[in-house]
């Protein structure tokens, strides 16, 4: 849940970043247990190139703290939306933190913002604007990948940050965005291979104020 708010002490089901080093960092859900290839539930150890952590000892911790590896250290790091962008499953290609800042900063987005994105892709630009929208704002984000709108979904919730965002499968350049965000949107953005085509319906779903 540790999207959501900042907090201290690392709680169960928290995604922390073990930080090794600038170029070396890795987003782990804290889970004391995993299951194994046989649906057998293990103890969750993280293997690292200075040996392992016991994913059960960051429990309780700081954010912030050193931690003990089996041949090192290394700091357990509260997550951020740029340190997600550095550190998550990539599933297709994404937007990094310098293009993020000018798309958010040229689109004017802001809490209470009602934005509309597509694809969901991998969610990174997701997580920054999700940031910046809460708590009263929305995210609307489409993807025609079923399997990557279901795994979208299932970070979203796993982050705390469920309920500032609805993951849509839709292809938004044959049928649009629907009918129920006309008029809606202060911004939309576009990532997609054919973006002209999705044009007439980002035209649709925009506010006459927004971007
Ligand atoms: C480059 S990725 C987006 C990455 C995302 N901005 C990020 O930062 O993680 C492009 C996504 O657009 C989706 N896509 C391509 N054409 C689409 C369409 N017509 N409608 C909806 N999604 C589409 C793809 O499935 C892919 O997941």
């Amino acid at each position: 849940m540790s999207f959501a708010n900042f907090k201290d002490t690392i709680d169960e089901g928290d995604t922390a970043i073990l930080y090794l080093s600038a170029n070396s960092m890795h987003a782990i859900e804290v889970r004391p247990k995993i299951k194994n290839k046989k649906d057998e539930l293990i103890e969750n150890v993280f293997q690292t190139t200075y040996g392992a952590l016991k994913v059960r000892d960051l429990i309780g911790k700081k954010y912030g703290s050193k931690v003990e590896l089996s041949r090192g250290w290394a700091y357990v790091l509260h997550p951020t939306p740029e340190l997600w962008t550095l550190t998550l499953p990539h599933r297709t290609q994404i937007i990094y933190t310098p293009d993020i800042s000018l798309i958010i900063f040229q689109l004017e987005i802001r809490p209470g913002s009602v934005v509309v994105e597509s694809g969901t892709g991998s969610g990174s630009l997701s997580h920054a604007l999700l940031r910046c929208i809460k708590p009263q704002g929305h995210l609307h984000t489409f993807d025609f990948h079923s399997h990557r709108v279901l795994l979208a979904q299932e970070e979203f919730a796993n982050h705390g940050v469920a309920e500032f965002v609805t993951v849509a499968q839709r292809d938004v350049c044959e049928i649009g965005f629907g009918e129920e965000l006309k008029g809606k949107a202060d911004a939309v953005f576009l990532d997609l291979p054919h973006p002209w085509e999705a044009v007439e319906h980002a035209a649709d779903v925009i506010k006459e104020s927004g971007e």
